[in-house]
């Protein structure tokens, strides 16, 4: 049964008329295939049917956003909280060979909770050097009452070769408003007066609390249980994808990864197991064809939470 949703509520869906034309979009691999026959492609199958017959080292970077060690339903395909053990086991059958898709000179982000953030730096650290660890703060959901509200998540940054790799930082800076503007000889000390108010720009660390997880009244926003932020994986494929290049996601949900390579110029390819899925990235990825606006991001920087309002009037 379709849900009931307010008015303003602008959660992307999928009504059947589109799901047939849609399914146009996706593809299926069941034999070897070159770099032309992955590139910008959906695929909607098991990543562990697919990996071998993608080419070796044909992507640059890599956005890996697995099931967390966590019982979740993804849309009827049930993923099972598991032990620790177990769960490094799971990573090992799937990482390594995921790895062998990078380039020589690519790189890897991949995303986890507190829970399986040391798994996931076991496996990451056995198949690339890892280079760090940034921590996200996500706020959702009420406070636990016999324990610490979970509001951050960890993203591993690992690379194949760490003297060749790229990393464009002057991509990915921050406007962030100044508290105390700090004036030498009158003059202002590493901040600007602007018609929005006085703001700096930073190279950004490895804390992000700049990023909110998509809700309702966002256009990006869909049914996907664990849907990421454009704006994060923006910050990512900016920083270690050249222009062009090609961005690899094995466990592509929503298309976000997808979405935003072709928001900004780079190719893409991703698997998904879930049709209802995989026909939603298939949706976002037509929309993405008119409609290249990543909310945070504008003007070729990253604006703080809350500055929608500033970002408009500088358009
Ligand atoms: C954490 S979610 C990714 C969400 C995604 N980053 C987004 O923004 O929508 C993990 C996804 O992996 C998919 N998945 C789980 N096991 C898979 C497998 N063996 N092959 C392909 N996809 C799989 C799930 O259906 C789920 O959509």
């Amino acid at each position: 049964m379709e849900k009931q949703r307010a008015g303003r509520n602008r959660t992307m869906t999928l009504n059947d008329k589109e799901r047939e034309e849609l399914r146009k979009d996706i593809s299926f691999l069941s034999d070897n295939c070159a770099v032309d026959g992955a590139v910008d492609k959906t695929f909607n199958q098991d990543l562990f049917e697919v990996l071998d017959f993608l080419p070796k080292h044909f992507v640059d970077l890599l956005i890996i956003d697995p099931p967390y060690n966590l019982s979740k339903n993804f849309a009827g395909n049930k993923f099972r909280k598991t032990d620790d053990a177990a769960y490094i086991e799971y990573v090992r059958s799937w990482l390594p060979k995921v790895m062998e898709l990078l380039k020589p000179n690519g790189s890897v982000y991949v995303c986890c909770d507190w829970k399986c953030t040391s798994a996931i730096y076991q496996v990451l650290s056995e198949c690339a050097v890892v280079k760090n660890r940034i921590t996200w703060q996500r706020e959702k959901g009420r406070g636990a009452k016999t324990n610490w509200k979970n509001a951050m998540e960890d993203i591993w940054f690992g690379v194949a070769d760490e003297n060749n790799y790229y990393f464009d930082v002057e991509a990915v800076k921050q406007k962030r408003r100044v508290v105390a503007p700090y004036k030498e000889d009158g003059k202002a000390k590493d901040w600007e007066e602007t018609d929005e108010g006085k703001f700096r720009l930073t190279y950004p660390s490895n804390f992000w609390d700049d990023i909110s997880i998509p809700y309702w009244s966002m256009p990006e926003n869909t049914d996907h249980p664990t849907q990421k932020p454009e704006k994060l994986i923006a910050k990512l494929i900016l920083a270690s994808c050249p222009v062009d290049g090609i961005v690899f996601d094995p466990f592509l949900g929503s298309g976000t990864t997808s979405v935003v390579a072709k928001k900004l110029g780079r190719h893409y390819c991703g698997v998904e197991i879930n049709e209802e899925y995989a026909l939603l990235a298939a949706k976002r990825l037509r929309k993405a064809e008119t409609d290249t606006n990543i909310q945070g991001y504008n003007d070729g920087v990253f604006w703080e939470r809350n500055t929608l309002n500033m970002q408009k009037k500088k358009k």
